[in-house]
């Protein structure tokens, strides 16, 4: 059967059959949410900056068109990116790019620090619940700027940027990154408290301050930024994606196999390893890898609270609910970064989980046997758990919507048969 789009186009479909034990080594790619924020940052110097180990994913793809659509000439093949920014002549990103990828607005900041204006179109609320702006604009106007809304746009000007002393509301991820990006050429030195910590942030400094800024405090949650007159181009290497790592091993230990993977820092999922040797996994940690293993029917129930870094990240809560729904107990997720992130509760259902949520809060009452069926991928994060789950449950498992997946992991199904996993792409149902 083949399954059409409203447009009338194929839609790729992921089948998967359960019942392997993954075992091998896997290499991470680059991190997505790192690699698009060095995209965006290459904006803020004319000239043509290189960057490495760039994961070839839809987002990047998209944020590769949001930069050629501001007039940038970019190259990108076997992992390297080059950003010529030279003939940058739009300020604008369209609501059409933002609409199908969020991380667009993280133009707004080098922008407007190099141009002195950005307008972009708001991006409205996806898939995991309201997804507001206010810190990134509440900052940037303290900053100086003057910030309007019009048709669906929000718009930023300022001739030159004024450092500030600014406590964020909460350490925003985005906002961290796009008052960092205006900062850096800012009049002063600009003192942000409360920031975002995680490892993209400092991958993000150590580029920024590569192409000639001036940052103090990196990874700790004050960042001091003395601005700089101009910036220069730049080489940068991306960071390893700490959430395809996660995900990797999740899929060695639900297996009862033995996955390493490569390319990783463990001390970038300090805290999800913890929880991970709480379930009953072993867990081995070299200074560049990390190995799971264990014996499934060993698993334990173990409560889980997602938090900024360092706590656990929210991008592996869906993978870490197909464990604990295996794993013998009851066992409390509560999520407390993004209002709607358990959309893929109703789907893991279907294949079997007993999973109740409330509010924030799922109780996942494991120590079931999954069994294959059709599924929906909700988001990036969700479609990968659901993947998860089917290299457990009993026969195959379809999944649609898959281009969720393709958005954040490179070569996901190509990894995963690396590992010995039945994975196949759309053909017929269960053809595995
Ligand atoms: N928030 C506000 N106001 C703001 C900004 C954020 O209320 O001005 C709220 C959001 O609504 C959300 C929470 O704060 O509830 C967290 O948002 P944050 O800004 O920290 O996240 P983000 O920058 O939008 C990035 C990643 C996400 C990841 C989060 C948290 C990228 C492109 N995205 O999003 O990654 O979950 O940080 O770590 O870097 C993914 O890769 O699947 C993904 C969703």
């Amino acid at each position: 059967m083949t399954i059409r789009s409203a447009a009338g186009l194929e839609e790729p479909r992921l089948l998967v059959r359960g019942g392997n034990r993954l075992s091998g080594q896997v290499a991470v790619s680059g991190a997505k949410n790192s690699a698009l924020k060095l995209m965006a940052a290459s904006l803020l110097a004319p000239g043509t900056s290189v960057l490495h180990n760039v994961p070839d994913i839809q987002d990047v793809l998209t944020m590769q068109e949001v930069l050629e659509y501001l007039g940038a000439i970019v190259e990108f093949a076997d992992g390297t990116m080059t950003v010529d920014t030279s003939g940058v002549q739009s300020q604008v990103a369209p609501y059409e790019l933002v609409q199908r990828m969020r991380a667009s607005i993280q133009i707004m900041g080098p922008l407007v620090a190099r141009f002195g204006q950005a307008r972009v179109a708001m991006p409205g609320g996806c898939n995991l619940g309201p997804r507001k702006i206010d810190i990134h604009l509440r900052g940037l106007a303290q900053m100086g700027a003057t910030v309007r809304s019009d048709h669906g746009f929000v718009e930023v000007r300022s001739d030159r940027l004024q450092a500030v002393d600014m406590f964020l509301d909460y350490p925003s991820v985005g906002a961290t990154e796009n008052l960092l990006m205006a900062a850096v050429m800012a009049e002063g030195t600009t003192t942000l408290e409360n920031v975002a910590r995680e490892p993209e942030i400092v991958d993000l400094c150590k580029f920024l301050i590569s192409m000639g800024a001036d940052i103090e405090g990196a990874g700790s949650s004050t960042v001091k930024i003395h601005g700089v007159e101009e910036m220069h181009p730049a080489e940068h290497t991306v960071l390893g994606d700490r959430i395809e790592a996660g995900t990797f091993l999740i899929a060695g230990a639900l297996t009862g196999g033995e996955v390493e993977v490569t390319g990783i820092s463990p001390h970038v999922l300090d805290l999800f390893l913890s929880k991970l040797r709480s379930v009953g996994v072993r867990i081995e940690e070299n200074t560049r890898s990390i190995k799971a293993s264990g014996d499934i029917d060993s698993y334990k129930a173990t409560d889980v609270a997602t938090l900024p870094f360092p706590g656990f990240p929210t991008d592996l809560q869906a993978q870490v609910v197909v464990l604990l729904s295996i794993a013998r107990g009851v066992s409390v997720v509560t999520e407390n970064v993004f209002e709607n992130r358990f959309g893929f509760v109703d789907e893991l259902i279907r294949l079997g989980a007993e999973i109740r949520v409330d509010g924030n809060h799922a109780v996942v009452t494991g120590g079931r046997a999954l069994t294959g069926a059709i599924v929906r991928c909700p988001d990036l994060r969700a479609g990968a758990a659901l993947a998860l789950a089917g290299l457990v449950a009993e026969g195959c498992t379809e999944l649609r919507d898959v281009h969720h997946i393709d958005r954040g992991y490179e070569r996901f199904e190509e990894k995963l048969q690396g590992l010995g996993a039945e994975v196949e792409r759309a053909g017929a149902c269960c053809s595995l």
